[in-house]
């Protein structure tokens, strides 16, 4: 765990309950006399020992651990302000919904910062005018009140609302690591949903084009995959079926192909069709350009095969969904070992630019 979110309980602990209380919970976490820095790694329970650390020595009773955990998340939120990421949360969404809709992004956005970071996974799963359902799942446990001060801090600091939380779930996770999966009701004036869900049936009811294709579709969008409510493969792009060196995909099971990389959840239907806001990528096996074929890989955490980023999508003419796509390649040469050219790319997003600006960097400290 990076010290950044260490820096910002040391700094409020102190200020708010002095000094003596920091070096005494300091000391009882096996940490005596430490000063952290943002870009070391910590060990993920310090944060926990610490919470348990400063309720015991605190004069104010009935400041449990848990009511610290929440209190050191809404420090991180007071405290991420002095780095600018302040900045980007107010970016991240006109409206706390929209907010809560891109948590897993900002982890993403920021990970040139924190290379080792191994960010949690946030998606809502329904909201309604009075709120959402937020399901929050991480490698490590132990953070569940630690994220309940985060979103109250930010509800109230960057949308000026009182935001009213309660655990329903709070489990291990399934994955049969140490690693949680909460869910949690969020309860705020969430109308701006209303208003978003009125713009949309408008603009539906409004349009006069005429429906495209899906031979036009999949050629917009030559790396989209589709696949069936079985996890069958229906139609792919193009590219795609070039990466596996011209194989037939359609009817193969979408597991045969790939593997989930991110968020860590299980590859299933369920939990796709609640994933549609949120960054996915895929990991490629028994591409052309495998590294680790289908049965070395699941047991190996080594390199990993090219990855592919994107949305997923739900087509309720199809009842299937469509993995709108594009390959994650940081340079030429990551792009010729797959057998891409840069006219396999799309010019309708950045990946070409990705590819040369990779290249350009390399060649600038060659
Ligand atoms: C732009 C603002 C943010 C930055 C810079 C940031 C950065 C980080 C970093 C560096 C870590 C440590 C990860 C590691 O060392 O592996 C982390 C962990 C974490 N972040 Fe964020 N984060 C931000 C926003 C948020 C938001 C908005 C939430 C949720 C409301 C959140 C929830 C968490 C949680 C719960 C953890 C630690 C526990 C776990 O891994 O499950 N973060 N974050």
């Amino acid at each position: 765990m990076y010290g950044m979110l260490l820096e910002s309980i040391q700094h409020y602990v102190q200020t708010e309950y002095g000094e003596d209380v920091w070096n005494k919970a300091l000391e009882e976490s096996g940490f005596k006399n430490a000063v952290f820095t943002t870009h070391q790694v910590y060990p993920d329970r310090l944060i926990p020992k610490l919470a348990a650390a400063c309720s015991k020595h605190t004069m104010h009773t009935g400041d449990q651990k848990d009511d610290f955990l929440c209190f050191f998340g809404r420090c991180f939120v007071r405290f991420f302000t002095h780095y600018g990421y302040d900045t980007l949360i107010r970016a991240s969404g006109r409206y706390f919904r929209d907010f809560l809709n891109g948590i897993d992004n900002l982890h993403h956005q920021i990970r040139f910062s924190y290379p080792k970071m191994q960010s949690p996974s946030f998606y809502v799963e329904k909201e309604d005018v009075g709120g959402a359902r937020l399901h929050y799942r991480s490698k490590r446990s132990g953070f569940g009140y630690y994220v309940i001060g985060q979103l109250i801090q930010i509800a109230r600091t960057f949308y000026d609302l009182d935001l009213q939380i309660s655990i329903l779930k709070d489990e291990e996770d399934g994955n049969g690591s140490s690693g949680c999966h909460l869910i949690y009701d969020l309860r705020f004036d969430n109308t701006p949903y209303q208003l978003a869900q009125t713009a949309r049936r408008n603009m539906i009811e409004h349009t006069d084009l005429v429906p495209v294709s899906c031979v036009y579709l999949f050629q917009l969008f030559p790396f989209a995959i589709a696949f069936d409510r079985t996890m069958t493969i229906l139609q792919v792009g193009e590219k795609s079926r070039e990466l596996f060196g011209g194989e037939e995909m359609v009817g193969l099971a979408v597991e045969t192909f790939f593997l989930m990389h991110r968020p860590r959840v299980a590859f299933t239907w369920e939990n796709i069709y609640i994933l549609q806001k949120v960054v996915v990528e895929l990991e490629c096996l028994n591409s052309r350009f495998t590294k680790h074929p289908i049965a070395d890989r699941r047991n190996s955490a080594s390199t990993r095969n090219l990855l592919l980023k994107g949305q997923m999508r739900l087509i309720e003419e199809w009842d299937a969904i469509i993995y709108l796509c594009v390959p994650l390649l940081s340079n030429l040469q990551e792009m010729q070992e797959v057998g891409l050219y840069l006219t396999d790319l799309c010019l309708h997003d950045s990946s070409r630019e990705i590819v040369l600006a990779g290249w350009q960097h390399g060649a600038r400290l060659e």
